[in-house]
């Protein structure tokens, strides 16, 4: 069923779970959240190693249900490690990756090592850490633990067709190594035979791609350099190509993974077989689950500024990427004038062409004045109607902040028999009453 055919059950599921749990709050659509985990799957089926981003949203319920439906996790710290853990994602299953590792960090990996539980890999930023993991991994590998298998994370210096907050495949990013960096950061981490095993190359070219161009120049680099390195390293055969996967429509309508996957299956083609690598992962993280969350807020107050100018109670703080790079997020009414009112009217109406919609200012409650949703039509609007933010699944709960003393919101699922459950209750800032 289209996501239009199911607009009538969604809509009923947001309003009720704003009378039974307050606003603002995030529900979860896990219908939209199968089609997305379904799509990703098609696009990259067994044997691909599919690892969920979990900063994108580290709510342990959705994590869960995404494990539930063949992925792994892919985290950046023990805080996310432990998210995955909870949610019943086994260490056989996670993959650990970040720019911000610390010692404790990386001892953690060490440590699971050596109670032979070890996470998959850890991708390695610079020539520092693999010197720091090689220290605690030797000390492990001497009490019998396995060698710790990492891999590279590779800078592809691309230009992403993205933001640029979102272009972290830049030669002038701060992530990853240099391709002149490598050879350092593995003489680093105890060379070949080391207590490091070098399982081959991570790259991930930035975020919510808008084509796949800059995405397939950077693979083809780092499949350059894993058949270039796996002639001196025995186990290099490994490419994590990352995430990125867009939902938005920029301009052109958003590439979707099979489009990725396509463009990688003819640059394996076009190397000899003993080039390819063995082993294939990507790690999205908004594909799967940005579509599927509605940040469903109420309205605070109604101004006149050059047309009409709404304040919500959700804001920034429930939902930053707006303020923090540009981000555009539809907005949809699903009250006017505290009458039930169908969110398709916007989409079927085009601009001016409705007497009741108006080009309306939509604001957060937030006391900076990048805390703003931008101009969308909506019908008119008073305290208390209810509106709904889009695609507010990714970046939301996990960036979220109490900012201004605000609770965090509540998480809950919509289930697929309509029913709803909360997987986070709403936060715990101390209030007077
Ligand atoms: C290394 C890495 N992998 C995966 C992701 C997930 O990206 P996206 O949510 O765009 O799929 C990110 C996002 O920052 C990342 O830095």
């Amino acid at each position: 069923m289209s996501e239009t055919d199911r607009l009538p059950t969604l809509v009923e599921g947001l309003h009720a779970a704003a009378s039974r749990f307050g606003t603002p709050l995030t529900v979860t659509d896990v219908t939209g959240l199968a089609a997305a985990a379904g799509e990703l799957v098609a696009a990259f089926p067994d044997p691909w190693l599919r690892q969920y981003s979990v900063k994108a949203n580290d709510v342990p319920a959705i994590v869960g249900r995404l494990g539930g439906l063949g992925l792994g996790a892919n985290v950046v710290s023990r805080g996310e490690w432990s998210v995955a853990r909870r949610a019943g994602i086994p260490n056989g299953r996670i993959t650990l990756e970040g720019i911000g590792k610390t010692e404790a960090d990386l001892a953690a990996v060490a440590q699971a090592a050596a109670r032979r539980d070890p996470i998959l890999w850890t991708a390695i930023e610079s020539a520092d850490e693999a010197a720091a993991l090689r220290r605690l991994a030797a000390r492990a590998v001497r009490r019998g633990a396995p060698r710790l298998d990492v891999l590279l994370r590779f800078n592809p210096a691309v230009e992403p067709e993205t933001l640029a907050g979102l272009a972290v495949g830049a030669q002038t990013s701060k992530f990853g190594l240099a391709d002149d960096e490598l050879a350092e950061a593995i003489e680093a981490g105890g060379g070949p035979h080391g207590p490091l095993r070098w399982r081959g190359i991570h790259v991930h070219v930035g975020s919510q791609l808008g084509a796949v161009d800059a995405w397939r120049d950077g693979v083809r680099r780092a499949l350059a350099i894993v058949g270039l390195l796996g002639g001196s390293l025995p186990n290099f055969d490994t490419l994590d190509v990352g995430g990125g996967f867009p939902v938005f429509d920029v301009g052109a309508p958003a590439p979707r993974p099979e489009r990725f996957a396509r463009e990688l299956r003819l640059l394996l083609k076009a190397l000899p077989a003993d080039r390819r690598p063995d082993r294939l992962a990507v790690e999205p993280g908004r594909f799967l689950v940005a579509r599927a969350g509605f940040l469903v807020t109420a309205v605070l107050h109604v101004r006149q500024r050059n047309g009409p100018m709404v304040v919500l109670d959700a804001g920034m703080t429930e939902l930053i990427r707006p303020a923090l790079y540009g981000a555009r997020h539809g907005v949809v009414a699903l009250t006017s004038g505290g009458r039930p009112w169908s969110p398709q009217e916007p989409v079927v109406s085009p601009p001016g062409s409705s007497g009741k919609l108006q080009l309306t200012a939509v604001e957060g409650p937030v006391c900076e004045s990048t805390d703003s949703f931008g101009r969308h039509l909506l019908p008119p609007l008073l305290r208390g109607d209810l509106v709904a933010i889009r695609d507010a699944g990714a970046y939301g709960a996990s960036l979220g902040s109490t900012y201004n003393g605000r609770p965090r919101p509540p998480q809950v699922l919509l289930e697929p028999d309509g029913s709803l459950s909360l997987a986070r209750r709403r936060g715990g800032v101390r209030t007077i009453a």
